[in-house]
């Protein structure tokens, strides 16, 4: 796929879709993070969460997972965008992540979990290496928009399609996941919530 498609107006048009859902999520994985923090981006494609987010936390570590070949691509555009120091591939499975437990400080996933058959494994797995008192931000798109329910028709084969705020509130809770908000933006859905840290 050329740079002009995955890069240019055809992902321009998408992220304008998203926008307001988008900066949210933005605000929702850098809020407070200050140093030589590490950020999961779970299911990081071609890198517009994780550019993001490493423009915004200039001594930040942000770790991109997804598979080899959506890898190459985002380490193409991370260099040309002078980011490759502080960008990490990792190439692995959102059902097993390949980092340690309790290893990052915030675990972002955006607009992978309808894609899953199996997000509370993924989501359990985002909160194994988030380190106590970490923040896990899974965003998508809502399923209680005809935009949504059009979306999850289309990836129902098996995958769980697109989220209704009471679903998603009920999978961060079920993780085991604390303080947790699940708000909408225009057609996304964002859940946050925060791993509990020993008394
Ligand atoms: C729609 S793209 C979203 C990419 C990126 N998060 C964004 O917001 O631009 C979905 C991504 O999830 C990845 N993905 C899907 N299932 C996955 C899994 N089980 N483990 C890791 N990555 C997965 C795909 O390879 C793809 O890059």
């Amino acid at each position: 796929m050329s740079a002009w498609f995955v890069y240019g107006p055809p992902a321009k048009l998408q992220a304008g879709l998203f926008r307001d859902r988008d900066s949210r999520v933005i605000d929702a994985a850098t809020a407070g993070l200050e140093g030589r923090v590490t950020v999961l981006d779970v299911g990081a494609g071609w890198g517009f969460l994780s550019f993001t987010i490493a423009e915004r936390l200039r001594d930040a570590r942000i770790i991109c997972l997804d598979s080899e070949f959506m890898l190459r691509r985002l380490c193409q555009e991370a260099e040309k965008r002078g980011l490759s120091d502080r960008l990490q591939p990792l190439e692995a499975s959102a059902y097993q992540i390949k980092l340690d437990e309790d290893s990052v400080d915030v675990a972002v996933c955006q607009d992978v979990f309808h894609e899953l058959k199996r997000p509370a494994e993924a989501l359990n797995e985002m909160v194994r290496v988030l380190r106590p008192g970490g923040r896990a931000v899974v965003a998508d798109m809502r399923g209680d928009t005809l935009f949504g329910r059009l979306n999850g028709a289309h990836h129902g084969r098996g995958s769980h399609g697109s989220w209704r705020p009471q679903e998603l509130e009920d999978l961060f809770r079920s993780a085991g996941l604390q303080d947790v908000r699940v708000t909408t933006a225009g057609l996304g859905i964002i859940g946050v919530g925060v791993k509990e840290a020993p008394a």
